[in-house]
């Protein structure tokens, strides 16, 4: 049997852990295996390329971080869109029939599942492995990547919070999750952060600043808030996305930080400083959970595909791992619940989330 792999959408630690478990497994279980990796994500289906993963290729990988067989951004929207050549969709198809593969596992994120079911639909033996920092896949209760995540902003608003408290200064970090405040919650709780701001609950300045104020009232001059890039105001949460982009990149914003940052410093007369986190929190080795995650996912993958079990992505449920079928997840995302337990028990102990 033929087996390709390709790793989709943003990176992020354990993609390697994930291709060497698929592999080893298949390898070393199923009678003539035969392994391809497919360069860039969809971009190497649609263009037809693939080459030979051997296990000296992946069996040392485990620990590096990125991915060996490099990813790119393909948008769903336009895989069925006609152009030369036929839909993006189309030409996966036909390369994936021309290379004589007999499954296609996808790593990825939310986008990389959606174009998963359509190759599935297409006749397409596809497995997915839940992908991303983000942690917002519907249907799994962690993907792998996050906790390394969590892990990387923990140690960097501990750290900016050592030189806030040497300054008495209000320190913003804003953390990736465009959709999803997963990312910013777990790491804003356990680094400690006095507020969390997640797109999940839209937040008003005169709370932020409230907060703040109150905290300088009790002679407390350090504040350190966790800031989603995709946290909003109240007053932004009526527009649509397009619309918040249109309205940000008139005022020269793509995130609302440091418009904040310097709204605190005018009305509570803090000190303010601000630090956006950016791609240091998708890169390096994962951690140890994420390493474990990441050959128990893959490995679990490979032996769906050793059973003839396609149309499905593997995921976590309860501790257990699991598979859903691609089509009841695609297009479906896993938001924090702002009356659910996490963001409850910050509020008992004092987090102001903007509200
Ligand atoms: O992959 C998820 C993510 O890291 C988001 O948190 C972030 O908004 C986005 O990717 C950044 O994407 P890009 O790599 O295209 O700049």
């Amino acid at each position: 049997m033929k087996f390709g792999i390709l790793t989709s959408g943003g990176d992020c630690a354990g993609l390697n852990a994930v291709i060497r478990a698929i592999g080893l497994y298949l390898l070393r279980n199923v009678k003539n295996a035969e392994l391809v990796g497919i360069p860039d994500g969809y971009g190497g289906l649609i263009r037809g390329e693939s080459f030979p993963l051997k296990k000296e290729d992946i069996e040392d990988i485990l620990p590096l971080g990125g991915t060996v067989l490099g990813t790119s951004r393909q948008p769903f929207k336009k895989m069925t869109v006609s152009e030369e050549g036929g839909t993006r969709l189309s030409r996966m198809v036909a390369n994936y029939k021309k290379m004589g593969l007999d499954c296609l596992f996808t790593l990825g994120g939310a986008g990389t599942h959606k174009t998963a079911a359509l190759l599935s639909m297409e006749g397409c033996n596809v497995i997915g492995v839940p992908k991303t920092i983000d942690n917002d896949i519907y249907g799994t209760d962690v993907t792998f990547g996050f906790r390394t995540a969590v892990e990387v902003v923990t140690d960097a608003i501990d750290r900016i919070s050592t030189t806030a408290a040497s300054h008495g200064r209000v320190m913003l970090v804003e953390v990736m999750g465009n959709k999803a405040g997963w990312l910013t919650l777990h790491a804003g709780i356990a680094a400690g952060a006095h507020v969390i701001l997640i797109p999940e609950i839209p937040f008003s300045l005169d709370a932020v600043c409230g907060a703040v104020s109150a905290r300088l009232a009790a002679g407390e001059k350090t504040t350190m808030i966790a800031v989603a890039e995709g946290a909003l105001l109240a007053s932004e949460a009526k527009f649509k996305k397009d619309e918040r982009v249109f309205v940000r990149t008139a005022l020269g914003e793509s995130t609302v930080t440091r418009h904040l940052a310097e709204v605190i410093g005018e009305r509570t007369g803090a000190e303010t400083r601000y630090s956006v986190l950016g791609y240091l929190q998708r890169g390096g080795t994962p951690c140890a959970y994420d390493r474990l995650l990441c050959s128990r996912l893959g490995g679990y993958a490979a032996k769906l595909a050793a059973e003839g079990r396609f149309g499905v992505t593997a995921a976590v449920s309860g501790g257990d791992i699991t598979f859903n079928a691609l089509s009841d997840i695609a297009g479906k995302y896993k938001f924090v619940d702002p009356a659910g337990g996490d963001v409850q028990f910050a509020r008992g102990i004092g987090v102001c989330f903007g509200e």
